[in-house]
């Protein structure tokens, strides 16, 4: 049985989606999932944000995990503030590259050997594109992956500017952990970069890679190494638009 979550009747939307909607219900916010989503995704989602948590993380603070109208539905406490997607929406003038990169090492310089592991998580995405890429290309993947170093920091896994809740007094807080891991730091670089670049936005991309090397200290060419992983990844997500994209990215693999 599942706890039954009440939806106040002066929510607003912040976020619509095909498969969910993020409410605003004054001291907390409400994601909504519907009904093809599965319960596992959402309570990994919910298990991921507590494990952040607890790793020391400035996180939105879980309240509830339930049902709302037969949907799954996870409440989080209202973290008050503008997204760093909003802030550079607003001005586009003010350089935040550089704490937005170090706030994603000061993610991967925690750890929680509770989380799921990265590598197998890519290792089941990309045995799932059976019908989208190769035997041969998939085998491939698998063994660039399997001889990446193993790491065991705290990934994100989607750190994008409009998952950062930057408060009034700049401190900032990360939301979004349904793609979470532990594992490699570059990784998570890499699908940043891919990220950035599905939302066409090519130059903050490059430079964001640019300095995330820079601030790391790794090679270009370790992040680059990761790339064709990720986007395998991502292609597993299964979004039709960002088909052509990602596939061209995986194409590397057969010219290295
Ligand atoms: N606890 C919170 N406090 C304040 N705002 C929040 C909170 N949780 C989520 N939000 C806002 O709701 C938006 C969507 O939430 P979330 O990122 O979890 O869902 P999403 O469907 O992945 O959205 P997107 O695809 O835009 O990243 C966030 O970008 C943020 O603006
Ligand atoms: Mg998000």
């Amino acid at each position: 049985m599942s706890i039954i979550m009440k939806l106040p009747k002066d929510k607003k939307v912040i976020v619509e989606r095909a498969n969910k909607v993020v409410y605003d219900c004054g001291d907390s916010v409400i994601k909504v999932f519907n009904s093809t989503k599965p319960a596992a995704d959402i309570l990994n989602e919910a298990l991921n944000l507590a494990r952040a948590e607890q790793a020391g993380i400035d996180v939105p603070e879980l309240v509830e995990v339930g049902k709302t109208g037969g949907n799954w539905a996870i409440r989080t406490k209202k973290v008050e503030g503008k997204t760093l997607r909003q802030l550079i929406n607003e001005d586009p003038s003010v350089d935040r590259m550089t704490e937005f990169v170090e706030l994603e090492l000061s993610i991967h310089a925690h750890t929680n050997p509770l989380m799921n592991r990265q590598k197998d998580k890519y290792t089941r995405m990309i045995n799932g594109l059976t019908e989208v890429i190769s035997e041969a290309t998939r085998y491939e993947l698998l063994m660039r992956l399997d001889g990446m170093p193993n790491h065991s920091k705290v990934c994100h896994g989607d750190f994008v500017p409009s998952n950062i809740i930057v408060r009034e007094d700049g401190s900032m807080c990360v939301c979004d952990w349904a793609h979470a891991t532990q594992g490699n730091g570059a990784a998570d670089c890499a699908t940043t970069y891919l990220h950035l670049k599905l939302g066409g936005e090519d130059e903050i991309a490059e430079r964001y890679l640019s300095t995330y090397v820079e601030r790391q200290g790794c090679s270009m060419a370790y992040v680059q190494g990761w790339m064709s992983i990720v986007a395998a990844a991502e292609l597993a997500r299964g979004r039709v638009i960002e088909r052509d994209f990602l596939l061209s990215m995986i194409d590397v693999v057969d010219y290295y």
